[in-house]
């Protein structure tokens, strides 16, 4: 039964006012509910409440004890007048919820995940984001299993109870849909600190962890203070109560719940020290601290009308958080790595059977649209208006944004015209990337006479599921001109704004032959298909004057080769070569630029510019080139290798980060050269490793690479961290991302291992999630890939169906494989689809995939 955007109708009852009270116990929960409802409207339905998996134990309105009725597993209350006070009381059982949603055990802890509709779990109550109520909470529980009680907003009373147990008790001054309640109960304790807002409220900041953890909490601690200074700077957002707490649990389904005043994360986006996190996780922490953070204006404070609007809080919100890692980072560095993410996640799902608009028209079950669509392209449409408006109205707008719709549930037409009445410009059109699926590609030429250069545009997008025509997209493409022989800029960057299906733009007084530097910074999030001149990619490889188009021109020219090479046609390894070289040598590059540049195109971001594609081919063409570069550059990649093991152990700068990045990127390189030479080299470099960032790649290079040095670093490895979950993670993760023809074995290996479970979300992502997006390992011809992968799902979503559903869209890639796996991709989700007593979740990622 799908749900249909069309199909909005505002709530027939509001509820202004409620009142809940925990009587927690992980056996078995009493929660007893009061609800000041109101009539919205003139209307004579009754009130229909959301429940599941809810023990009803008594229901009364206005005091009066009122037999229950249920329709569609919604309790449906009649009331007379203009508003009543219901009360309900249920018993819940947070131990056996193994589904994480709702009311949950984690480690001895009692904590909740509501996003999206998990808050049905708990209580009866119309679950759905209109709805805006000011919560109290009162906790009691044990006092010796559960001596912290935490709330949203602020606390304002507790004490002791009868039986050893103590109660608590939290008030939230602003109205917030019931997706934003949370509460944590445990034994916690309290890296503390404090924050004194723009206007001079002093606020209360907690991260709240198991007592070992304590130390690992700075990073995280610093990313949020940094965070709420640079939401006053950047958007002139300040914090509006007088306590922060974030809670890290290690059961828990996604990253991060913004929830109001009580963010609640997975560990592994808040743990970081320098034995057991690297960079990479470093950086991940700051992101997702800033990001939930961030939510308390758009998310919390202007919140989603329903959950077709998703991306109005987390485009929006994944938008602010790159702009922080931006401002706190190197911008080109970061722009790169949010550009792969989009390629590696969202360009394939825009391409295949789950494609949808990042405001999407029908879902059957909302989980399974926390999607790269909604949060990254989502993201990239932000990024756009911003482009189109510039950087003073985009601010004018979303000031009006906030100020206009503050305490409201709105829609992205809400946010799409605030920014139109704010700055005065026609967004009509470019409302078309809210409805339109399916990524565009531009076909670009340019063509100089006469003293001018015109540039010959065209666009058109690929028809998606449900959408057979596409119109022309807003496209906005920052454009340069550089001479081909001077190496300036003989025509400025400008934003071309492509709007019609074919276009043409004249840059003036151009007399030098010129490169055209074009979708810089990557301004749009397309496919660019520049048709280009002898010898253009390979200048603007070494003399493009935007960081991000010199990337590009790299990885274009590499991207050209690969294509050659899997159509069957003869590699041309030199000019890649040229390009990595004088990259590798230039004075004024950066080393994590280095590293990023030297990176080729993924093995799916190749299989995604083919139709279909042989997974054995596209990885054996790609190895090639890199064997090829890593021979004849090799005493430049020995150089670089070895100048990077300066790096500051201890510090976490952009330079010191960049060259464990470069030291990892030319491993790689003298490793497809060389396997003997890489392997002395990495295990020289796991012993000495003083980082888990080159530990941990040194574990992936000899696990690459095999032998008796592999088993030995593994054996090392978990020994020495078989006390830390999210180190364990990793040496999963590592074992299942090896690229070889025998990882499937090695993966149903490793699902027997004692540390191995379904239950555990991070547990299960690292071996499932990393195996299936190893692309040759995974499309093992056999087949036994797909069926390991399909079982797993089976076996998962009897737990955890919101996980499981995760994990079927890479067997819903069949259309871009050889006939011959793509029968034996089908045929694991055939037998997906017949499994008895399948989720709605699981049903609607691969019945769509299957087509
Ligand atoms: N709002 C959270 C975040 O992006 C994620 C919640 C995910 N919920 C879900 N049902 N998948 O920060
Ligand atoms: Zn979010």
């Amino acid at each position: 039964a799908a749900i249909h955007r069309a199909d909005y109708r505002p709530p027939d009852w509001l509820v202004p006012a409620i009142a809940l009270e925990f009587d927690l116990d992980p056996a078995r929960t009493v929660v007893r509910a009061r609800l000041e409802v109101a009539r919205n409207g003139e209307h004579d339905r009754a009130l229909r409440l959301d429940g599941e998996e809810l023990e009803l134990l008594s229901l009364a309105v206005d005091g009066q004890a009122v037999d229950p009725q249920f329709e569609d597993g919604q309790l449906v209350v009649p009331l007379t007048g203009a508003s009543a006070v219901v009360e309900t009381e249920v018993a819940i059982r947070p131990q056996v919820n193994t589904k994480l949603m709702g009311l949950y055990a984690s480690g001895g802890l009692l904590c909740t995940q509501c996003e999206s509709q998990g808050f049905r779990r708990i209580t009866w109550f119309p679950d759905r984001p209109d709805v805006l109520s000011r919560y109290r909470v009162r906790m009691s529980a044990d006092r010796q299993r559960f001596p912290v009680l935490l709330s949203n907003g602020n606390p304002v009373d507790g004490g002791e109870g009868p039986d050893g147990t103590h109660w608590a008790q939290w008030e939230d001054p602003f109205p917030k849909p019931c997706y934003l309640f949370a509460l944590v109960a445990g034994e916690l304790s309290v890296n503390r600190d404090s924050f004194t807002t723009a206007s001079g409220r002093e606020v209360e900041l907690g991260i709240w962890v198991r007592e070992d953890d304590l130390a690992k909490t700075g990073h995280a601690m610093r990313a949020l203070k940094d965070s709420m200074a640079w939401d006053e700077r950047t958007y002139g957002r300040e914090y509006d109560l007088d306590r922060f707490n974030i809670v890290a649990v290690s059961d828990f389904n996604f990253g991060a719940m913004e929830n109001k005043g009580l963010n609640i994360f997975n560990t592994r986006y808040v743990l970081a020290d320098r034995e057991t996190a690297s960079d990479a996780d470093f950086d991940a922490v700051a992101a997702v601290v800033a990001h939930e953070y961030f939510h308390n204006w758009s998310g919390n404070r202007v919140t989603c009308r329903d959950w077709f609007q998703l991306s109005l809080k987390e485009g929006l919100t994944v938008f602010r958080d790159q702009s922080f890692s931006e401002d706190m980072g190197s911008q080109a560095v970061e722009r790169i790595d949010q550009v792969r993410t989009l390629r590696a996640a969202q360009f394939p799902e825009d391409a295949g059977p789950l494609a949808h608009p990042i405001r999407p028209d029908s879902y059957i079950e909302i989980t399974n649209f926390y999607t790269a669509t909604v949060y990254n392209k989502g993201a990239e449409v932000i990024r756009m208006l911003r482009t189109i408006l510039g950087p003073d109205d985009y601010r004018r707008g979303t000031d009006l944004y906030f100020e206009r719709y503050d305490g409201q549930a709105v829609t992205c037409e809400d946010f799409v015209q605030a920014l139109e009445d704010a700055s005065g410009h026609d967004l009509t059109q470019f409302r078309r990337w809210y409805s339109q699926a399916g990524t565009p590609t531009i076909r670009a030429r340019l063509v100089q006479e006469d003293g001018a250069a015109v540039l010959h545009l065209t666009q058109s997008t690929p028809p998606t599921p449900g959408q057979a025509d596409k119109l022309p997209m807003v496209v906005p493409l920052r454009t340069a001109l550089i001479g081909r022989e001077s190496g300036r800029e003989v025509a400025g960057e400008q934003v071309v704004l492509l709007t019609e299906a074919e276009q043409t733009v004249r840059f003036e007084g151009v007399t030098e032959p010129a490169l055209l530097s074009i979708n810089r910074d990557f301004s749009a999030p397309v496919i660019m298909q520049v048709e280009r001149a002898a010898g253009e990619l390979e200048a603007l490889a070494i003399s493009d004057t935007d960081s991000f188009a010199r990337y590009e021109a790299i990885q274009e020219l590499a991207l050209r080769e690969l294509l050659k090479g899997i159509g069957g046609g003869e590699v041309q390894a030199d000019p890649v070569i040229a390009a990595l070289r004088s990259t590798l040598l230039s004075n004024a590059l950066d080393p994590a630029f280095k590293a990023d540049a030297l990176i080729l195109p993924s093995e799916t971001m190749l299989a995604e510019r083919l139709d279909q594609s042989d997974p054995s081919v596209v990885h054996r063409v790609r190895d090639d080139l890199r064997a090829a570069i890593g021979t004849a550059l090799r005493s430049e990649l020995e150089d670089a290798y070895a100048a990077s093991s300066r790096a500051d152990p201890e510090s976490l700068t952009g330079e010191d980060k960049g060259l464990r990045r470069l030291r990892a990127a030319t491993l790689g390189y003298l490793a497809a050269a060389d396997p003997e030479r890489a392997r002395a080299l990495a295990a020289a470099q796991f012993d000495a490793a003083r980082t888990m960032t080159e530990r941990q790649s040194a574990l992936g290079m000899l696990a690459m690479v095999g032998g008796s040095e592999a088993e030995a670093a593994l054996g090392a490895f978990y020994e020495r961290f078989k006390g830390d979950p999210l180190v364990i993670d990793k040496w999963f993760g590592v074992q299942a991302s090896v690229a070889a023809e025998d990882t499937i074995e090695r993966v149903e290996a490793l699902a027997a291992h004692p540390d191995f479970t379904l239950a555990n979300p991070n547990r299960l992502r690292a071996l499932a999630g990393s195996f299936a997006a190893t692309p040759f390992a995974f499309h093992r011809a056999d087949g036994r890939g797909y069926e390991w992968l399909a079982d797993v799902i089976l076996k998962a979503d009897a737990i955890n169906p919101q996980t499981a559903a995760r994990f079927v869209p890479p067997l819903g890639r069949w259309r871009k494989v050889e006939p011959g796996r793509a029968a034996l991709m089908r045929s694991a989700l055939e037998r997906i689809l017949a499994a008895p007593g399948l989720s709605k979740d699981v049903f609607e990622q691969a019945s769509k995939s299957l087509g």
